[in-house]
């Protein structure tokens, strides 16, 4: 049993970690204990009650509370406000009740003298080492219950976040996060943890290229593989916002959720909200093992679960908005021939769409490319042997469309303001229900009389005079929206279930676990030069597994160091080997984006080899576990193993761009193996054990803009 009880006080155990928390003698639910699971239960800490310290401390401040409200002698970030209709914006929270129903505590919690309740959810994660919690805050006051005249009535919800995490009292942490912008996304940030707040967030509508909903903390020391970690992420595509909080008693805690920023929730009598889910865990495998618990918990909750992603092309960058039924076809004809499983037709396909100016809203074939609408191109890439995919960005509007003439107030704005256009489109306000009544509508027409299976779902703009003029709190509409997104999509996707869709917002804008469990992949970056991608890949490694990272082979150039000695030192932009280029790609979800009309036989021919080979690593890579062996953050000679789950096989990837010679590389140490099993490498006639790979490893030859894959088995 993995929750244990007692009166007041629980223990929940995964299968390495555990969390406790419990009530202390002042009433205050109180976090005891979150880190590797310890041999007895006497051995987690007691409930603490530590008193108040001067005037200016009161015990709220001072005990580490599960789930700190605003109200009282406490200004540590709190997880709840709420206004009552009263103008009381103090909230008093006291135990009602705890239920345990399988996996999952309910600690239930009602304000002490409004009918506002507040469940917390844990829920346990066993064999993925990981926890989950979530909130539902209740307004349960009946009609005629004789609490009206008791200043009740709607509950105005100012912040609430789904948890916050208390880290054990080490006084060194240091913070890991992600983020960057367009072009640049899933950067690696690393930083001592100082006194004070540090905020990560989106104010955009979408979860963001800017900063990524997870974070890892450590006490300054772990390692790759080695090393304490605690990490979380948020399940929630739209605003929301992380604070990671180190108190003056070296207390430190991070709280993640809703952002609050612009930010209202109405709950009349009767009502009640969920909040997302935060998902955390500990690992004590450095930050390795950290991402291999959310892969595994991300690979879980995916739509069509470890099933095969298929290698596909998509038409972006080879055609932009130059679309035709013709050209397609002939892109489909050799993406066929190299073994593309999957084509993709990107955005230029529907009505009037020759650029970014016009279009969006229009969803049926431009006549004039597709004179006989989309099913003679369909049904020639299925003759070929390929699934079809297609683009579409169904939240958004150009002003010069059909669909903004008839109904230019679904765009959000506001009245008397300006709508700033931004790639020249607005946003549809899916927070209302007729729009998001006529998605459904217009889309599933679409998917009901064409055989598609893939659907590239893209979003290219932040929001911008955020305005809901019929909403009874305008502020809503944050929330609103993403649950009215939620609903089109998942509407959509229960009645097409074959149907594989892939979150993309102009590269990695939508990247989030909560996003993952509608799409099976998404669309890291709008970059796609292969060493920028290594960097790209290499950040959202820490959260999202190899499965969901769509990467492209396209004709991006590098920018590339001379030969050493040879000429001036001034850069020079190239294309990658293709070898390369196809290497890094096969370290995600592979795909072809370039323009295979420009590709000579001889790299055609490259291309269904490397594809070929894909494909037969390709249950390792898309459902293994990952090591990251030599970091490309920290230099031109990168390295990274993924073994299968049973741990018979496993393929090396490495990478080396530009190092002055002379040089001689290190050799790169496997991770992960048995020590006293033998392993058949490729490319070495002898097998050596697991030990003599990890402890000494495999000298590689590589020359600079050069990469190499080998695969490796247990014998
Ligand atoms: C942004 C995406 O990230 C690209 O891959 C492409 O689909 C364009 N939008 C199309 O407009």
């Amino acid at each position: 049993m993995p929750i244990h009880a007692s009166a007041d006080s629980w223990i929940l155990e995964t299968q390495n970690t555990a969390y406790a928390l419990g009530f202390n003698a002042s009433g205050m639910l109180v976090h005891r204990y979150w880190g590797p699971r310890l041999p007895y239960l006497l051995d987690y800490p007691p409930v603490q009650d530590y008193g108040e310290w001067s005037s200016f401390y009161g015990k709220r401040e001072i005990n580490l509370e599960e789930y700190p409200v605003y109200g009282g002698a406490t200004y540590r970030e709190p997880c709840l406000k709420a206004t009552f209709t009263d103008g009381v914006r103090d909230t008093v929270l006291e135990f009602k009740a705890a239920q345990i129903e399988g996996n999952e505590l309910k600690i239930v919690l009602e304000d002490a003298h409004y009918p506002l309740r507040v469940t917390l959810h844990y829920r346990i994660l066993e064999d993925l080492d990981l926890f989950e919690r979530w909130v539902t805050v209740e307004n349960f006051e009946l009609k005629n219950s004789g609490l009206e005249n008791s200043g009740t009535g709607p509950i105005q919800l100012e912040r609430v976040l789904s948890a916050q995490w208390h880290l054990p009292p080490l006084e060194d942490y240091r913070l890991t996060h992600l983020g960057g912008r367009w072009l640049e996304e899933f950067q690696v940030f690393q930083e001592p943890l100082t006194h004070g707040v540090k905020l990560l967030e989106s104010r955009r509508l979408t979860s963001g290229h800017q900063n990524y909903p997870w974070f890892a903390l450590d006490n300054r020391d772990a390692l790759e593989e080695r090393g304490e970690v605690w990490f979380g992420v948020l399940a929630w595509s739209g605003n929301w916002k992380a604070t990671l909080e180190k108190t003056e008693f070296h207390s430190t805690r991070a709280s993640i959720g809703l952002n609050d920023w612009d930010f209202a929730l109405i709950l009349e009598p009767g009502e009640h909200f969920v909040t997302p889910k935060s998902v955390a865990g500990y690992s004590s495998a450095g930050f390795g093992g950290a991402s291999r618990a959310l892969h595994r918990f991300v690979r879980g909750n995916l739509p069509h679960g470890d099933a095969p992603h298929k290698v596909l092309y998509n038409s972006w960058e080879a055609t932009f908005f130059d679309v035709t039924e013709a050209g397609q076809k002939e892109l489909a004809k050799i993406a066929a021939r190299i073994g593309v499983e999957l084509f993709v037709m990107d955005d230029g396909w529907f009505h009037g769409r020759n650029s970014d100016g016009a279009g969006l809203g229009d969803w049926w074939p431009d006549q004039t490319k597709f004179p006989n609408g989309l099913n003679p191109l369909i049904e020639r890439v299925n003759a070929l042997g390929m699934d079809f995919g297609l683009w579409l960005e169904p939240e958004m509007v150009n002003p010069d469309s059909d669909l903004y003439r008839a109904h230019p107030d679904w765009a959000i704005h506001f009245p008397t303001r300006k709508r700033t256009e931004m790639r020249n489109q607005l946003i549809l306000n899916l927070a209302k229900l007729e729009v998001q009544d006529y998605l459904i509508t217009v889309l599933d027409q679409l998917l009901s009389s064409h055989n598609i299976r893939f659907i590239k779902w893209d979003m290219n703009r932040n929001a911008t005079e955020p305005g809901w003029q019929e909403a009874k709190e305008p502020r809503e509409l944050w929330v609103r929206y993403v649950e009215g997104f939620y609903r089109v999509w998942d509407t959509l996707a229960a009645r097409h279930p074959r149907i594989t869709f892939q979150s993309c917002s102009g590269g990695g804008g939508r990247a989030d676990v909560g996003m993952l469990t509608r799409a099976d992949q998404v669309w890291l970056s709008d970059n796609t030069e292969p060493s920028s991608r290594l960097k790209i890949q290499h950040g959202a490694s820490y959260a999202l597994p190899a499965s969901v990272q769509e990467a492209w082979v396209t004709d991006m150039e590098s920018e590339r160091m001379p030969p050493y000695g040879q000429g001036d030192s001034a850069l020079k932009r190239g294309k990658m080997p293709l070898e390369f280029r196809f290497h890094v790609s096969m370290c995600g979800t592979l795909g072809v984006g370039a323009n295979l009309l420009h590709w000579d036989e001889s790299e055609r021919q490259q291309a269904a080899e490397l594809i070929a080979l894909y494909k037969e690593i390709r249950p390792v890579v898309q459902n293994g576990d990952l090591y990251r062996l030599k970091s490309p953050l920290k230099g031109a000679f990168s390295a990274l193993e993924y073994l299968g789950q049973d741990g018979a096989e496993g393929v090396l990837f490495a990478f080396r761009t530009h190092l002055s010679e002379p040089i001689v590389l290190p050799p790169v140490r496997l991770a992960g193996l048995e020590p006293h099993t033998l392993y058949r490498v490729d490319g070495l006639d002898a097998p050596l054990s697991g030990a003599v790979l990890m402890a000494v490893g495999l000298t590689l030859e590589l020359k600079d803009f050069s990469s190499v894959v080998r695969r490796f088995y247990r014998i």
